[in-house]
């Protein structure tokens, strides 16, 4: 793909000899107040931490250094909503004078270090604005997804316990105003533990009613401190203190508390930028994500702007607002180089427009490479982005919990051949083992649960909010001196990586993590429902899309169609529209061991048209058929 030699390897044993001069070395691209007394201190934390002693501050390194360092007239956000056809950009003075304010603001309402911000809002300027005014004084902010209902946000204010949340009016969603405020309102009141104060910022599109005490307005109140010039320094943190939670599906419907540091997430950042995305200073870097997800914290927020790069806030879809070509107007508008988006986006367009008819219309001369992740990319898919974009186009794999990639191509160090089905190799910091399940390492090529050997490297997950011993639990047990990724798959001869499935219940869905676990308690929550199972089945579009087999207590009187109708309202009600839970699909009986348990992969297997066996373990053969029928039936097989 490139006739620039690869340095990948050499720099990747310089990782695995030295890894502390490794990432020390990497660290001298981030201002520190202070210097740490150790790269890494074994004896911290649950595997160790990144840059213990020293002191720091996110936002003077995304923001105050650029505009002191000759990037202040120079674009840090471009916003680009195709969705409400605004436009807005800021430069990096401008960014930092609307930090600032907002910094200020929150001061007002009594938030300092340490304290806990939750922001639920859409892909507006302000929610970035929001995450680095709190990472400025050293709060903690933790981003809901606006496509979450009411009582997820509600466990997640229970969990977090913000001293304020900053909220919207309404989201934009192509075919409805997603009201923001009565979810807000709701969640507030299902929470057990209810914040004291809310930021609302008003949209024209729909004005809501305050609270008087509890609700302020946003802009107003910004207003007056970018009037007043009011200036917030940067407060210094420790490199170890938590920058943000951000809350991912778990196996239950529980979710986990993704904590992230400051020092090590920026150093970890800023090498990505460069050596994987190859972007540099000054360039326009576009991930079109939502800054609910970890793919907008990292490369949304965080990555780019360590970087002096340009990011977009992109508030719309890949099709529909207004057609397939809104990524090519964007990409043509903005002088994007690098775009960064998950394979759901790319299947959208593609079926929309096969031949690329609305590539053609635009310049994208400047755009040089296309990066996928956030869910297997379909070779189908990749080979037709390369064949219209005439570009490389580059899988890469990563969780909420790493915060970025784990294998990659490293294009900045010269791209690797690009194999179809593959996210490429081991990222230094990552040592990538495949393990059987007795936890003895398998022969290349063959399949085992993916584990990457600790400690794991800058920016990865700390710990879960609150959970220490679930983190322990979930990642650290099974596999002794390893964590566990979850995800399965095996490493080739030339060391590429190969993810096959997740390990787990959880499933993705357009490119959004979810927990078939969370599904299912919520449809144990319907009267008439017994029993229950969800599966994730292949979807041409979304990747997976869940299904739900429901039996039915004895004598009910409602038709199985109503009941049916009324769980798929129900996973909408408690989980959000999100979760895409379209089919309930009424059964007399779930497939099972002779001990109980659910046979969910064969029933996904056979969903798939994928070859099954008939598990030894079974209770009744018979049931597989049953559920075969039924899924025929329902078109879902
Ligand atoms: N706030 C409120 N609702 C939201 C939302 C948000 N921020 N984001 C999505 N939703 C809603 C959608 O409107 C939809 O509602 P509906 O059932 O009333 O139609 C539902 O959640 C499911 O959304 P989604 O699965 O995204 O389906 P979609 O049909 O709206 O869009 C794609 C399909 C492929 C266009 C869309 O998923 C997409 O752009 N994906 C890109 C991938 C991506 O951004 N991944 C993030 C991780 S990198
Ligand atoms: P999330 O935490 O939402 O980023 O989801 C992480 C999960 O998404 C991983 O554990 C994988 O199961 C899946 N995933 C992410 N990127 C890829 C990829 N490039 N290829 C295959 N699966 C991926």
């Amino acid at each position: 793909m490139t006739s620039t030699p690869t340095t990948y390897h050499t720099v990747y044993d310089e990782w695995k000899n030295n890894p502390e001069k490794f990432w020390e070395g990497a660290a001298s691209s981030i201002d520190w107040y202070s210097p740490w007394n150790k790269v890494f201190d074994k004896n911290q934390g649950i595997y160790g931490r990144w840059f213990t002693g020293a002191t720091c501050n996110t936002c003077y390194n995304a923001i105050d250094r650029h505009v002191q360092n000759g990037r202040a007239d120079q674009d840090a956000i471009i916003y680009d909503s195709p969705i409400t056809g605004k436009k807005r950009t800021y430069t990096y003075s401008q960014l930092l004078d609307e930090v600032q304010a907002l910094a200020a603001v929150l001061k007002d309402k009594g938030v300092t270090k340490g304290d806990r911000v939750i922001i639920y809002m859409p892909m507006v300027p302000e929610a970035a604005i929001s995450m680095l005014a709190c990472a400025r004084i050293g709060a903690v902010h933790s981003v809901v997804f606006g496509g979450f209902a009411a009582s997820e946000l509600a466990t997640r204010i229970n969990d977090a316990q913000p001293k304020l949340i900053i909220s919207a009016s309404c989201g934009i969603e192509p075919n409805r105003l997603v009201s923001y405020k009565p979810l807000l309102d709701e969640a507030i009141e299902m929470a057990k533990l209810k914040p004291e104060t809310t930021l609302i910022l008003q949209r024209e599109q729909q004005i809501c009613d305050l609270i008087d005490g509890r609700d302020f307005e946003y802009t107003s109140l910004v207003k007056a401190h970018r009037e007043a010039g009011t200036i917030v320094p940067c407060e210094p943190v420790a490199s170890t203190d938590p920058l943000y939670i951000l809350y991912t599906s778990g196996t239950t419907g529980e979710p986990k508390g993704v904590v992230r540091d400051n020092g090590g997430h920026m150093v970890a950042l800023m090498w990505s930028m460069k050596a994987i995305y190859n972007v540099g200073p000054g360039e326009v870097y576009w991930a079109a994500s939502d800054v609910g997800w970890v793919v907008g914290h990292s490369y949304i927020v965080y990555g780019p702007l360590l970087n002096g790069s340009t990011t977009i806030i992109f508030e719309g879809k890949p099709i529909g607002t207004p057609d397939a070509g809104t990524f090519w107007r964007v990409i043509e508008e903005h002088n994007v180089t690098t775009l960064f988006t998950a394979p759901t986006a790319f299947r959208a367009i593609k079926r929309e427009d096969p031949n690329g008819e609305f590539i053609k219309k635009y310049n994208l001369s400047k755009l040089r490479a296309l990066f996928l992740a956030g869910e297997r990319a379909d070779p189908d898919t990749i080979e037709w982005a390369q064949d219209k974009l005439n570009l490389p186009v580059y899988d890469h794999w990563w969780q909420t919990e790493t915060g970025w990639t784990i294998a990659g191509n490293p294009v900045g160090l010269g791209a690797l051949p690009v194999k179809l089905g593959s996210p490429t190799v081991a990222m230094p910091g990552y040592d990538i083992q495949i393990l059987d399940d007795e936890g003895q390492p398998v022969e290349k090529g063959i399949l085992g649960n993916i584990v990457v050997k600790l400690p794991l490297p800058p920016c990865n997950f700390t710990t879960l909010w609150n959970a220490e011993d679930r983190f322990k639990e979930a990642y650290l047990e099974e596999f002794p001196g390893f964590y566990k990724t979850a995800d399965a798959g095996y490493i080739d001869e030339d060391d590429y990586l190969f993810i096959m499935a997740r390990t787990d219940d959880i499933i993705n869905v357009a490119g959004h993590r979810l927990s078939t676990g969370g599904m299912e308690e919520a449809i144990a929550g319907h009267p008439d429902v017994a029993e229950c199972a969800v599966i994730g089945i292949a979807d041409k579009l979304k990747g997976q899309s869940p299904v739900g087999f429901i039996i039915l207590n004895i004598g009910v009187e409602k038709s199985e169609a109503d009941i049916e109708a009324e769980v798929v309202k129900l996973v909408r009600q408690k989980i959000g529209p999100v979760a895409a839970f379209k089919n309930a699909v009424t059964v007399e009986r779930l497939p099972k061991t002779r001990s109980g348990k659910i046979l969910r992969g064969t029933m996904q297997k056979i969903a798939d048209g994928m070859d099954w066996k008939m598990p030894a373990t079974i209770e009744d053969p018979a049931v597989l058929d049953e559920i075969t029928d039924v899924l025929k039936k329902r078109g879902l097989a």
